[in-house]
């Protein structure tokens, strides 16, 4: 028996970070978009008393953690602990495409997947709303996995709202050697505020907002107009943890992208271009540049994890 999800991987089109809370977390205004660019988590009954276990292929494969710190097999086990099932005997292949802590929630989309593979194999039928709330347990991203499409995550990202979007986007995704941490990207946030004299307590920073023109601009399907409004306030953070970024994001507006900006925590940077044509164009010249490792073309919105084989 064995169930095969498919599942994207983010952009964030805005990233509106507030200050600190006092549980560590920063209240967001977090504008996710689902792109093609994503996982595979194929999910098979293992031999009894085997356990949870791992294994994964693609071109980040080395990067990627097969113990329990792995959010496939945290999922695998909140999941069978939510039914209180006695066995969790299930092997997880993760064929992973996203950058590996490249900002594009590749850990939390496996983890989403597997969600959702598990319920499969287990034949659980766990309604959308508890499979959601296991996923805010697992972390920030992952409800949005599930769900796909674009939605805005309020709260620390957990809380979600789709959002209406017309048309496809052509964006290009331009992966970097080695990754970011995300907790250290925040804090580094947290280090520029306090170094500009404005503070970074959520007493200090007003709570973000969702910009009403990026989400006309979705609403009506004009990426020249999205292009022109997207933010991330992580990026000044991930630029000065990996400064050469700023030399990637260059070359690609450089080769015509109508919009550029680091990807989540980073260190992978997101351009938008006006069509499909164009986002090759722009992947061919960010590899030609030598300013990253890897360049992918690819498009959305997409749907959210989703069965696409079983047996
Ligand atoms: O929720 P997740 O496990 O993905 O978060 C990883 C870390 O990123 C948190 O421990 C925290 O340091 C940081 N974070 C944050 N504010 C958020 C989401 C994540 O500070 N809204």
């Amino acid at each position: 028996m064995t169930v095969t999800v498919r599942v994207p991987a983010k952009v964030n089109v805005q990233l509106g970070v507030g200050g600190l809370r006092a549980d560590g977390f920063h209240d967001l205004a977090n504008v996710f978009f689902a792109v093609a660019l994503g996982d595979e988590v194929t999910a098979t009954a293992g031999e009894p008393g085997t356990g949870v276990t791992l294994s994964c292929t693609g071109p980040d494969a080395d990067a990627v953690p097969l113990d329990d710190s792995n959010l496939a097999a945290r999922a695998a086990r909140l999941l069978a602990a939510h039914h209180g099932l006695a066995a969790t005997d299930v092997h997880l292949h993760i064929a992973k495409a996203i950058p590996v802590a490249g900002g594009m929630a590749g850990g939390s989309a496996d983890g989403a997947a597997a969600l959702v593979a598990c319920d499969a194999l287990w034949k659980l039928g766990t309604p959308a709303e508890v499979l959601l709330e296991l996923a805010a347990e697992l972390g920030s991203d992952v409800p949005f996995a599930l769900v796909g499409g674009v939605a805005l995550g309020r709260g620390r990202g957990e809380i979600l709202e789709p959002l209406p979007v017309t048309g496809t986007y052509h964006w290009v995704f331009a992966v970097a050697d080695g990754g970011l941490s995300t907790p250290a990207v925040f804090r580094e946030c947290d280090r520029l505020r306090e170094e500009a004299g404005t503070g970074s307590a959520d007493t200090e920073v007003a709570t973000p907002d969702a910009d009403p023109a990026l989400l006309a601009a979705l609403a009506d399907g004009d990426a020249v107009a999205l292009a022109a409004v997207l933010t991330n306030d992580l990026q000044p953070a991930a630029l000065s943890l990996r400064p050469a970024l700023a030399a990637t994001l260059r070359a690609g507006t450089e080769a015509g992208a109508i919009g550029a900006l680091v990807s989540g925590s980073g260190p992978t940077c997101a351009f938008l271009a006006k069509d499909a044509d164009a986002a090759e164009a722009v992947a061919a010249a960010l590899r030609a540049s030598g300013s990253c490792r890897a360049a992918h073309a690819t498009h959305g919105p997409v749907p959210g994890a989703a069965v696409t084989a079983g047996e």
